[in-house]
């Protein structure tokens, strides 16, 4: 009803009406000048203040604009969901011992290869764009970094299990957990939706069990799922940083209940442990091993819960033939040397690791370790693979979608982070998850491998 009526209206709209935004593209938000309508099929949906995207669908998630006041009413509307679908068969509710990347397919995320092709459509050089449209083909998280974004996670799931029937492959889908409350607390770009004083571990929780919801009612589908990024890490070194000190027991307890509830259908997960620049520093190393054990400990030792994530949507190389000079001080100069270093200090956490090789292709480009920001010069890594090198290692991974921007460098914008604006960080930049065209084209211009 409601998508016939808008067609009834955009019919008699003048021709001036800007062209609408594809599935996936940015509809709206502080500074877009674009399209502000979607194309059939989808909704523009506020996902924060400054981004709007058209996701799948016909206004089905927009009641989470508001997300504190209808928790009430989308837990009930999901408890009838699960007590509809529990016919289907229970997920295992025991881990398989092995490597669960081994024997599976890996699902191509619809968002970014929308975001991919688009982005090869606008490049002039034929070349260039031809070698863009090959990232399309590769493997990189969902990251679920707003409630809005949980639907799609269904189309996913209904799409991977489709693939599995007409192929006879498995199918293996892979996302992010990240909306923490006070999400991002030593940094300012990535800020999140829920706020600790407002209602959101409670938030929080809904959005979890949004995604518990719709993982169950897919019990053939294998889900891979790395556990909020930064957030841990931040509670090892930052607490000196008042929003960490703040958040540092709601992260606990809503990272328990992530972990909890996505163990009761059977996703595999990686607990994100920063990188070799961070915890990797010797003075760093125990206390990490100490807060990952314990959590996991007091979590109940879930059984799905399979290690680390490292170098999430950071830079470092796996091996790096030689020390990047920003790295002297610490022996731990790459990602192999880091888990190398930390496993050992792992009492309880199975020490298993998947490694973000996305956006590490190039080597010695930075300034200083801490630098993070669409670094300038980085290439696309190593491509993902359960071929690592170390029995470590379940597999090299892309968990960061190379062109989505890590921060604005716009020094008037409220979510400004001064790593965003140094001169290692490439100029332009638009707002956190919005796409960057001009940094995915050097990506792919200085891939290693190249494409
Ligand atoms: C967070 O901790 C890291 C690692 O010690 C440090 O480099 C960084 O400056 C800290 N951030 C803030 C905002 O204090
Ligand atoms: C920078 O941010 C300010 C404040 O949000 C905004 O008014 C301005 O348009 C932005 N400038 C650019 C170039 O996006």
């Amino acid at each position: 009803m409601l998508k016939i009526s808008a067609l009834a209206v955009l019919a008699v709209l003048p021709a001036f009406v800007q062209a609408q935004s594809a599935v996936y593209g940015q509809c709206g938000g502080i500074g877009w000048t674009g399209a502000t309508t979607c194309v059939s099929g989808s909704t523009c949906t506020v996902l924060n203040a400054y981004y709007s995207q058209c996701l799948p669908g016909s206004a089905a998630s927009s009641s989470t604009a508001a997300p504190s006041s209808t928790t009430a009413s989308t837990s009930t509307a999901h408890s009838s969901t699960a007590a509809s679908t529990s016919t289907a068969a229970a997920p295992s509710s025991t881990a398989i011992a092995g490597n669960p990347f081994e024997g599976y397919e890996i699902f191509l995320s619809p968002y970014y290869a929308a975001e991919v092709t688009a982005a090869a459509a606008a490049i002039t050089d034929s070349t260039m764009a031809s070698k863009a449209l090959e990232v399309a083909q590769i493997p990189t998280f969902t990251w679920l970094d707003a409630v809005a974004k949980v639907p799609n996670l269904g189309t996913y799931l209904a799409e991977a299990q489709s693939l599995q029937a007409s192929s006879g492959q498995k199918y293996l889908v892979q996302i992010v957990i990240y909306d923490l409350p006070d999400r991002d607390c030593a940094a300012l770009a990535s800020n999140g939706e829920f706020s600790i004083a407002d209602n959101g571990l409670a938030n929080y929780e809904n959005y979890i069990d949004q995604i518990v919801d719709l993982i169950a009612q897919y019990p053939n589908v294998r889900v891979v799922a790395v556990i909020e990024p930064d957030s841990l890490a931040n509670l090892v070194t930052n607490l000196s940083v008042p929003k960490c000190a703040n958040a540092e027991t709601t992260y606990k307890e809503a990272v328990t209940y992530a972990i909890q509830q996505l163990n009761t259908v059977g996703v595999y997960m990686y607990l994100d442990a920063g990188h070799a620049g961070w915890l990797g520093w010797p003075a760093n190393l125990s206390p990490a091993a100490q807060l990952f054990d314990s959590l996991y400990t007091a979590a109940g030792s879930p059984s799905f819960v399979r290690g680390l994530a490292t170098d999430v949507a950071n830079y470092n190389a796996l091996v790096a033939s030689t020390p990047d000079p920003i790295t002297a001080g610490n022996p731990n100069y790459d990602e192999l040397l880091y888990i190398q270093a930390l496993a050992p200090l792992l009492t309880s956490l199975p020490a298993h690791f998947i490694v973000d090789q996305g956006r590490s292709g190039k080597q010695d480009i930075r300034n200083a370790w801490g630098d993070w920001c669409n670094v300038l010069g980085a290439g696309f890594g190593t491509r993902p693979t359960t071929d690592t090198g170390s029995s470590l290692i379940d597999s090299i991974v892309w968990v960061k979608p190379g062109g989505e921007c890590d921060g604005t460098s716009n020094t008037s914008s409220p979510r400004y982070d001064a790593h965003c604006g140094l001169p290692d960080a490439t100029p332009n930049a638009p707002e956190a998850g919005t796409w960057f065209q001009a940094y995915f084209q050097t990506l792919i211009a200085d891939a290693n491998p190249a494409l």
